[in-house]
């Protein structure tokens, strides 16, 4: 659906209009946003940014920005620990790092992602890793790869109070069997199955859903189509809102930049020069200055050298 006639139509799910809620009888504001308010910024027309986050630190650091989604991704894999690519990526990986970021964040929803194999070869054993990111890593929902094939298990995650978000298009997961980083849904044919995978996943529970890789033209018609939002990244301007990962963002890798990436920063040009500066003042004699040392009295140096037999130095002297 448009973004105004979801307005117009209004939302089935219940948008609470406070957080307010009960802890041990006491009504206190929870500061974190929840999927119900995703629902309701989709609804108002409000476009959503979403943006990856793998460490304490980075989170800190977009937390603070007010961005409403922080996606702790399976990215991860390519961007922080150097893998090919996400497929080696383990559950307790996901968990340490998504802790991490729930430890530095406390305004944005937190969406911990699935891993490859967490949640495919059996439904009791995604319940249970789904629930590892709620309890454990203390993140607000989970995110999972698939079309109609995860649907059943998206409807029992959700049964149990696990929000979760959908991802289809591109599905790194899959890229062995996909062949590779590829635009998905180019065919009129493909892109009809996307819509039924979309409508799929809407109606199995999921809050939102993540296009990744897919014509705009598809996105839009997909966008229209649903009531929950839709979030892309290389889907075109129509999405309800946009995910990036951090380090495209910020240009953490100079020699990599994707058509689907916007960099906003240069930062690690910034800072390589930063480092640089700083071995040159290191060798140059330059840092550390007084400034950045520490002292003791007079006195003491005096005993000091007294204890250790040493003549005055110059200084004392004088
Ligand atoms: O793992 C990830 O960062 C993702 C986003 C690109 C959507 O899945």
């Amino acid at each position: 659906m448009a973004l105004s006639a979801k307005l117009e139509k209004g939302h089935r799910y219940n948008t609470a209009a406070s957080q307010a809620i009960l802890f041990g009888g006491c009504e206190r504001q929870m500061a974190r946003l929840t999927v119900t308010q995703v629902l309701e910024m989709a609804r108002k027309g409000e476009r959503i940014a979403m943006i990856t986050a793998y460490d304490y630190p980075s989170a800190q650091l977009v937390d603070a920005t007010g961005v409403p989604i922080i996606l702790v991704g399976d990215s991860l894999g390519n961007v922080m620990l150097g893998y090919e690519g996400t497929i080696p990526v383990t559950m307790d990986e996901m968990i340490h790092h998504t802790a991490a970021v729930v430890r530095g964040s406390t305004n944005a929803l937190v969406v911990g992602d699935m891993p490859f194999m967490s949640y495919q070869a059996l439904d009791s054993e995604a319940i249970r890793n789904a629930g590892r990111f709620l309890k454990e890593a203390g993140c607000q929902a989970v995110k999972l790869e698939g079309g109609r094939a995860v649907a059943p298990l998206i409807r029992k995650l959700v049964g149990y109070g696990i929000p979760v978000m959908g991802h289809i298009g591109f599905t790194p997961q899959s890229v062995n069997q996909l062949g590779g980083a590829r635009v998905q849904g180019r065919s009129s044919e493909a892109a009809r199955e996307l819509i039924e995978d979309a409508l799929a996943l809407e109606r199995a529970g999921a809050f939102s859903i993540v296009l990744e890789l897919v014509p705009a033209q598809v996105a839009r018609a997909v966008t229209e189509r649903l009531e929950i939002p839709t979030i892309g990244i290389g889907a075109g301007p129509d999405c309800d809102g946009q995910v990036q990962v951090f380090h495209d963002l910020l240009g953490l890798y100079p020699t990599l930049q994707f058509r689907h990436a916007k960099r906003y920063a240069e930062l690690g040009e910034a800072i390589q020069a930063a480092v640089r500066s700083y071995i040159q003042d290191v060798q140059d004699g330059a840092f550390p200055t007084d400034a950045h040392s520490f002292s003791m009295s007079a006195e003491e140096e005096t005993r000091f050298h007294e204890l250790l037999g040493d003549a005055p130095s110059q200084a004392q002297v004088g």
